[in-house]
């Protein structure tokens, strides 16, 4: 199997694994397909924050959404102008971010009504940046691919709710704020059909807001994880955009700046992880039935989706002399029961794939979204390489950590 023109055997003898790696070829690919949807795109960088990922969407001409000013000053390591970046949260972390925001000009899309008192109480100490805010809407509804992406509706903590728009314009005018921006993110993995018809109600609810230059749709663009399944059709959504703004700009008589910023459908198919299958075992259950495991080195530690969201993610085996094909629940090696790729609703689901053995590689797919980014060292597992795939070129933007990485900002407590 190979990854644009490199082997992945040769990678995992390169760099070892667990390793993530990525395609730029596959990556270039998602830019210019989600590029031509809208005027302004923005990256959602928590998807994935990897530097050759942010400089190939910088070269691409993509701008970025950052959820934490973290994010916002890795951007800017990586190369973003303030003006390419917009600091999205419900919450600023602490009072200095504040500060940070309005002394460096970061544009900021408040989420609570709370965010927007205290960034007008900064704008009016400081005296110092700008007093144009975006706000986020919680529209009354939302959509996900599970429960715990759903930002959207009465049970989603995000955004400011759509009866509170006379509070927010009061609160603004409080302090001087001008409400440049709408915005509304309701949901990561939704579906076509449910974000063509949220986008109209936003429509209507940008039109309240007089100062207005930029409508923002959010990200959630679908992802089909399955290879045998069509992929998402994502091509309609320009002309839905394109409608709505036609109303929008008639209803001001201006132009309005039509932003959206997916993350999800830009990265997540360039990535794979690739990792060994280290022992295999098995069960039999209250009826007798066998039931196989393939343990692996990949465990929720480095991928934690699975395990969060019950999410498919494709799998290959590598290997000289794989078995026939057979029902197998593919697992990792944490010391957890749900360390388990292959799940649903919190149960370990079996599926049909060639028996390996013991030292065969595995590659598992569709890796390159909320993959590294989520990886924690649970279990002081070290945080893993991250391989960047360009032709032939093998380009390590990541080493691997060691125990001494991750001990460093411990302090020795003897005595
Ligand atoms: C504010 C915001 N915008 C955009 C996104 C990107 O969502 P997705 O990766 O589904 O496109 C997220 C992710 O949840 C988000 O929180």
């Amino acid at each position: 199997m190979k990854i644009e023109n490199v082997d992945v055997l040769d990678i995992a003898r390169e760099f070892g694994t667990p390793v993530y790696v990525y395609s730029l070829e596959e990556l270039r690919r998602s830019i210019a397909e989600i590029k031509q949807l809208s005027p302004v795109t923005r990256y959602a960088m928590k998807a994935s924050s990897n530097v050759r990922i942010l400089q190939e969407m910088l070269n691409g001409g993509i701008k970025i959404d950052a959820v934490s000013v973290f994010e916002v000053k890795r951007a800017l390591r990586a190369g973003f102008k303030p003006e390419d970046i917009c600091f999205t949260s419900d919450v600023f972390f602490n009072a200095d971010d504040v500060g940070y925001c309005l002394e460096n000009n970061i544009f900021v899309n408040c989420g609570t009504l709370g965010m927007v008192e205290e960034y007008g109480r900064g704008w009016k100490d400081l005296g110092k940046g700008s007093n144009r805010i975006s706000i986020r809407i919680n529209p009354g509804e939302g959509h996900g691919h599970s429960k715990k992406t759903n930002t959207g509706g009465p049970y989603s903590k995000h955004g400011i709710w759509h009866e509170n728009l006379d509070e927010v314009k009061r609160i603004a005018g409080t302090y001087g704020l001008i409400i440049s921006g709408v915005h509304m993110h309701i949901g990561s993995g939704g579906d076509m059909e449910h974000l063509k018809r949220i986008t109209s109600k936003l429509v209507e609810f940008a039109k309240q807001f007089d100062d207005l230059q930029t409508i923002n749709f959010g990200g959630g663009l679908p992802y089909q994880y399955n290879p045998d399944l069509p992929q998402e059709d994502i091509s309609g959504y320009k002309n839905i955009l394109a409608e709505r703004m036609k109303l929008l700009n008639s209803h001001f008589g201006r132009e309005i700046v039509c932003e959206i910023e997916p993350g999800r459908r830009f990265v997540a198919g360039c990535g794979y992880l690739l990792g060994e299958v280290r022992s295999l075992n098995h069960t039999f259950d209250e009826d007798r039935k066998r039931l196989d495991y393939v343990l692996t080195n990949v465990g929720f530690c480095h991928l934690i989706r699975p395990m969060a969201y019950g999410s498919y993610h494709p799998i290959w085996f590598v290997g000289d002399d794989l078995g026939p094909e057979q029902d197998v629940i593919v697992a990792g090696p944490v010391c957890e029961s749900g360390d388990v790729l292959t799940q649903e609703n919190e149960e370990p689901v079996a599926r049909r794939l060639p028996m390996p053995k013991a030292g065969d590689l595995m590659v598992v797919g569709g890796a390159g979204g909320y993959g590294f980014v989520m990886s924690s060292n649970y279990n002081t597992q070290p945080l893993i390489p991250e391989v960047v795939v360009d032709g032939d070129r093998l380009i390590l933007t990541r080493r691997r950590q060691t125990l001494d990485d991750i001990l460093q900002e411990e302090k020795d407590v003897q005595g």
